[in-house]
């Protein structure tokens, strides 16, 4: 490529690969020339793409294709060997993962992991409590003091908006896996981001309880107004969520286009079925 590329300039030979966001305006999130190997293995390898705000991408591909390690170079929790991350126009940089949080990008992850004497409703109120830095660390839940009214009225509007008010009261470990996600997702969005990264929300989960989560989803990018990364298996679940959608193969974006366009195109259908 001649001259010094811009920023949001595609990589030579992609040119198939439309990464930038499909709304106008400056993008919430901007990725770009992201690599990470470990040890010798290239997990991610040169990958660009941004979303508008609001915006909601379901990025797929197989298993091992770099996904997981793509949120964690954008949520801080690795560090790139080459390529930026911006958000709402700023350089990350070497940006510690709270300080991400606080800006604005939540991060559900693969595994839940709750406590299942707490009720869902204390779920959230440490949740929040870490994201204020009131309290640093989960532990500190055994000796916290009682939740304040601001407290409890941010908390119980999240409860609400993810559709957990009546079970708010009830220990998690009473609940079922597909509650348990729903909590994940709460706990990810008490900090009202403007990013949210699910990766593998649904897994595990039932098809109904998918269905529920999708519209949790949708309904948390349409009320709030929050941009949604999502990773997924579920292909039903990409679909009815994303706006757009990005696909890796191999620690590179080998497609992105509305969800019909991705699926029929060759690339994917070797990625995913392993035939064009
Ligand atoms: N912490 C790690 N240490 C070593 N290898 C890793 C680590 N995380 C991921 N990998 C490797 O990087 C590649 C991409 O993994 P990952 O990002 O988890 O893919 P995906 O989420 O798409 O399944 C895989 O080959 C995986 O084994
Ligand atoms: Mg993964």
């Amino acid at each position: 490529m001649a001259g010094a590329p811009s920023p949001a300039a595609p990589k030579s030979g992609a040119s198939s690969v439309d990464a930038a966001p499909s709304a106008g305006g400056p993008p919430i999130l901007a990725v770009h020339d992201l690599s990470k190997s470990f040890g010798g293995a290239v997990a991610v390898d040169g990958v660009s793409f941004g979303l508008a705000e609001g915006e909601s991408v379901g990025l797929v591909g197989p298993n091992g294709a770099g996904k997981t390690t793509v949120f964690a170079c954008i949520s801080g929790e690795i560090r790139p060997d080459t390529g930026t991350v911006a958000f709402a126009g700023r350089d990350l940089g070497r940006m510690p993962t709270w300080r991400r949080a606080r800006l604005g990008i939540g991060r559900t992850y693969q595994r839940v992991e709750v406590f299942p004497e707490l009720t869902v409703r204390d779920h959230l109120l440490v949740a929040d409590r870490v994201h204020r830095r009131r309290t640093a660390l989960w532990r500190d839940l055994v000796n916290r003091s009682a939740p304040t009214a601001d407290e409890l009225a941010r908390t119980g509007a999240v409860l609400e908006m993810v559709g957990l008010g009546p079970v708010a009261d009830r220990p998690v470990g009473a609940l079922g896996l597909g509650t348990c996600r729903l909590v994940e997702l709460a706990r990810a969005v008490v900090g009202r981001p403007r990013l949210l990264l699910a990766d593998e929300p649904s897994s595990g989960l039932d098809e109904l309880e998918t269905a529920e989560l999708a519209s949790v989803l949708r309904a948390l990018q349409r009320s709030e107004g929050m941009a949604v990364l999502l990773v997924d298996h579920d292909v039903a679940l990409v679909e009815a969520v994303a706006d757009r959608v990005l696909v890796m193969d191999l620690g590179r974006v080998v497609a992105s286009g509305t969800f019909e366009a991705v699926m029929a195109a060759p690339a994917v259908r070797r990625a995913y079925l392993g035939t064009a």
